[in-house]
């Protein structure tokens, strides 16, 4: 009795503490053996594929001496059709510059039109390009440019049903390019159809680099 009386006691908050160890201890190894989070569905995907683009454009889209912002809805302004944005970064500058097309994108944007070359050479991403991005991975990034960077807001009317046709977690045309049932150059008769099961519009990217889309869409 008056031994166990004597014996430093543990005090109440390390109880606790200690009590908490064998989770920790499991969370701990639990962590260490989980395979890391893939991610998933065209936003998702979008942000991981970013990292080749920001060493030029910078992280957030912010733009430098040698690539053009992306950031503030700049990216918008130059293509209000998302298939537009798409056929850029699919060849890059360069091969507008040699198919000859000498301003990219909507030429009436506010701010002045993006001249081809202006600002240097985008490298094309598409594997036909010289790049090294699948179709489903270049509408991935550029979901992300016009979602998340340059904050496109998918409950705008403007904006919702590009989105739920091509940027949302259920959008079939991302399934159709993941799935290889379909690329950019026949996307546009692949017969890819919204929720409702109507037709989705689309202005066809095609093989080469063309002048820049109208500001209304098809
Ligand atoms: C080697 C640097 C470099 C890399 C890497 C790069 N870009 Fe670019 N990007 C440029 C340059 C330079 C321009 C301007 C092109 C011009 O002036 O003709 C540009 C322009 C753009 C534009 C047009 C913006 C506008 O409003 O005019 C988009 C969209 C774009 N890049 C997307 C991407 C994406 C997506 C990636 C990654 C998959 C990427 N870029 C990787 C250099 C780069």
């Amino acid at each position: 009795m008056a031994a166990a009386k004597s014996r430093p006691k543990i005090p109440f908050w390390a109880m606790a503490g200690l009590s908490l160890m064998p989770i920790w201890a499991f969370m701990y190894v639990r962590a260490l053996t989980e395979p890391p989070e893939v991610p998933e569905g065209p936003l998702g995907i979008g942000a991981a594929e970013f990292g080749s683009c920001a060493g030029c454009h910078g992280p957030g889209g912010e733009g430098s001496s040698a690539a053009r912002q992306l950031s503030d809805g700049e990216v918008l302004l130059t293509f209000p059709n998302i298939e537009d944005q798409l056929r850029f970064v699919y060849f890059g500058s360069q091969e507008y510059q040699l198919a000859g097309v000498t301003e990219y994108g909507n030429p009436e944007r506010e701010g002045g039109s993006h001249k081809t070359g202006s600002l240097g050479a985008m490298p094309g991403q598409g594997e036909n390009a010289n790049g090294s991005l699948t179709d489903a991975d270049i509408l991935a990034v550029v979901c992300h440019e016009r979602y998340t960077i340059s904050d496109a807001d998918p409950t705008d009317e403007a904006f919702t049903e590009e989105f739920e046709n091509w940027c949302s977690d259920e959008s079939p045309v991302f399934e159709a390019l993941e799935g290889g049932d379909a690329t950019f150059a026949d996307l546009h008769d692949a017969g890819i159809v919204d929720a409702e099961g109507n037709p989705i519009e689309m202005i066809p990217i095609g093989e080469e680099p063309v002048a820049g889309s109208p500001p209304d869409g098809p």
